[in-house]
């Protein structure tokens, strides 16, 4: 969460600051800011509210410098106002940071005492005095910019300017990512390579505890340890233009729009060509071997790690644990000798699961990313890295990146049921054959997009939407009820079917709309009696089935969302998409900012 970007260039920079924030603004959009060093000493522009809101103030009053800062906020401590945004100043120093300073009211009081003024309730701010502090004690710029990590508990990514240097940027990262790009006459800091992809595509990485002083043509990174070291260079993967809207009114619908292709890398990339079985490559011998599998991870990626749990215990016979990430690392988990940990996750930086994973890395399990970003931090550190090749997604709501992300683990636990000795090759074949069917499929089940938006009023006018499924549709139900609510703002619950008649059904009056997940599957008839249950209390059913399920829907509702039958393992997957189209038809009704919903960012590298 937050956005960070600095630049150090011969050339005026302001403009390209708020380009690089603009590519940012999905991790954050509760106010944005720049600092630039000139012959005045730091300036500064910021304002509540989106990145557009900062342009404005910066059409009316432009700032211009060789060196500056920039910031895209996600609140955390302090109100999302003008006084709370980044950057922040004391002094000659100005800061941007990403993460959250946990000591900061000790230090506040400290500092305090010794005649700092404070101007914001950010935990943010006092790393700015903090530097300050050090500079009126007589340290030189970069001795001052690394003495205040000495006292700093917590987790941040910050990009600095310090004294009147306008050839200098520092920068050091402790648990939020930060990035170092490379250009010509120029450098850049970013808290990622997205970020920075208009500029370069040569980045560096920097690790836990690194520092770096960047100038104009050259960094100095150090390690936790105070030692200069040196980090290798690499080459971004990611296109600036992947990230255009295009013919789409909003990322979300052009995201959802891109599943068949997604679908169709992502399957690629897990595919022998000459055996027809799936490959693994070097989580192959981590799924093989492993006595149980942990699946950690949060949000929509955690409900992918719950469908994958019925897929790798029902084709495998492995025993799978899910987590949200969240928990698990707070609740002294009792782990396998031999286990290994999958870590479910788009950004790979979301706080909660890079500690996870860090802690299963402790523990000696083996441990897999599965991951949309390559370069990310959890990619950095796990054994083994399975790609979900959905390409950047920059919604808010996942959509794209989930189906991928089933995609990745129906293969695996065909896979691993295969190499485990579960499932014969023929077998494995026949379902990795229904899953090569996954583009097409779901290039059919967009076609359910005007049903959809016909059926999104009544979704738009209730008082709350309930979603119910079994089985392996359970979780989809979750999925559904989680995207609604977050891009509209709607009360919704997902339930497993069954489960309704011990409490929820309390909650169901007249006209209650109730989507029900039901492909025609071994369950069908027993989500058909909780149907039964709802309907008769007078809950509106939309159904989203099959052509075989539609028989049994036809006289219980006349809102039948029919998919193409879907073979094998193709049926979360392909039902996630209508769920994805109700929550966006419904927004775009309600006329909310689906892509940048309120209170949300797309990478939550907080706590
Ligand atoms: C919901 C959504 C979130 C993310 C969650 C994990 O649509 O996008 O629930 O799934 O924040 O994010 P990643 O996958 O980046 O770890």
């Amino acid at each position: 969460m937050c956005g960070i970007v600095g630049i150090v260039s011969n050339q005026p920079v302001s403009n390209r600051l708020v380009e690089g924030l603009t590519r940012l603004e999905y991790r954050g959009y509760d106010s944005a800011g720049i600092a630039v060093v000139n012959g005045q000493g730091i300036v500064r522009r910021r304002s509540p509210g989106k990145i557009i809101n900062l342009q404005h103030v910066l059409d009316d009053a432009p700032i211009e410098g060789t060196c500056g800062i920039a910031h895209t906020r996600w609140a955390t401590h302090g109100k999302p106002n003008m006084e709370n945004a980044h950057p922040h100043q004391a002094g000659n120093v100005a800061i941007v940071h990403n993460g959250i300073i946990e000591n900061f009211k000790i230090l506040r009081e400290e500092l305090a005492r010794e005649g700092h003024v404070f101007a914001t309730q950010t935990d943010s701010e006092v790393i700015a005095h903090l530097i300050q502090h050090h500079l009126d004690k007589g340290m030189d710029e970069e001795s001052a910019f690394l003495a205040c990590f000495e006292r700093l508990e917590g987790a941040y990514a910050v990009a600095a300017l310090v004294g009147k240097d306008n050839q200098t940027l520092y920068a050091a990262r402790h648990g939020s990512p930060l990035v170092v790009g490379f250009g010509t006459g120029e450098m850049f800091v970013g808290s990622d390579a997205f970020a920075l992809a208009p500029f370069t595509k040569r980045v560096l990485y920097l690790e836990e505890g690194d520092s770096a002083v960047v100038k104009i043509d050259d960094v100095c990174v150090r390690d936790k340890s105070g030692q200069v070291v040196t980090r290798e260079i690499l080459t971004a993967s990611i296109s600036a233009v992947m990230a255009e809207k295009g013919n789409y009114r909003h990322f979300m619908e052009k995201e959802i729009h891109e599943q068949p292709e997604a679908l169709a890398r992502t399957m690629a990339a897990y595919m022998d060509q000459e055996t027809d079985l799936p490959s693994l490559g070097n989580a192959a011998p981590l799924l093989k071997n492993a006595d149980r599998l942990v699946a950690i991870a949060c949000g929509t990626a955690y409900l992918a790690a719950s469908v994958g749990k019925y897929w790798f215990e029902g084709l495998a016979g492995v025993h799978v644990e899910t987590d949200i990430a969240s928990e698990f690392r707070y609740r002294t988990p009792a782990l396998p000798q031999n286990g290994t940990a999958l870590f479910i996750s788009q950004s790979g930086e979301t706080a909660d699961t890079l500690a996870a994973m860090r802690y299963c890395n402790r523990a000696n399990l083996g441990t897999i990313g599965v991951l949309n970003a390559p370069e990310s931090s959890i990619a950095r550190e796990t054994n083994a890295v399975m790609r979900t090749l959905a390409g950047p997604e920059i919604g808010v709501a996942s959509t794209k990146a989930f189906t991928a992300q089933l995609a990745v683990l129906a293969m695996s636990a065909i896979g691993t049921a295969q190499l485990r000795g579960h499932m014969s090759e023929d077998e494995a074949r026949t379902h990795v054959k229904a899953l090569e069917q996954l583009p097409e499929l779901a290039q059919k089940a967009l076609t359910v997009k005007d049903q959809c938006e016909a059926i999104a009023p009544i979704l738009a006018g209730a008082k709350q939407t309930f979603f119910i499924g079994r089985g392996v549709y359970y979780p989809l139900a979750l999925e559904g009820a989680l995207k609604l609510k977050e891009v509209t703002y709607l009360p919704a619950e997902g339930y497993a079917a069954g489960e309704l008649k011990h409490g929820p059904i309390a909650l169901i009056e007249d006209g209650t709309p109730v989507v029900v997940i039901a492909p025609s599957d071994k369950l069908l008839e027993k989500t058909i009696s909780s149907v039964e249950e709802v309907a008769a209390r007078g809950a509106k059913i939309i159904a989203i089935t099959d052509e075989a399920g539609a028989e049994q829907f036809k006289d219980r509702t006349e809102h039948i969302i029919v998919l193409p039958d879907m073979p094998g393992l193709c049926g979360p997957i392909i039902s996630a998409i209508p769920l994805q189209l109700l929550a966006y038809y419904t927004a775009h009704k309600l006329g909310t900012n689906m892509d940048q919903p309120r209170n949300l960012a797309k990478s939550v590298t907080v706590e």
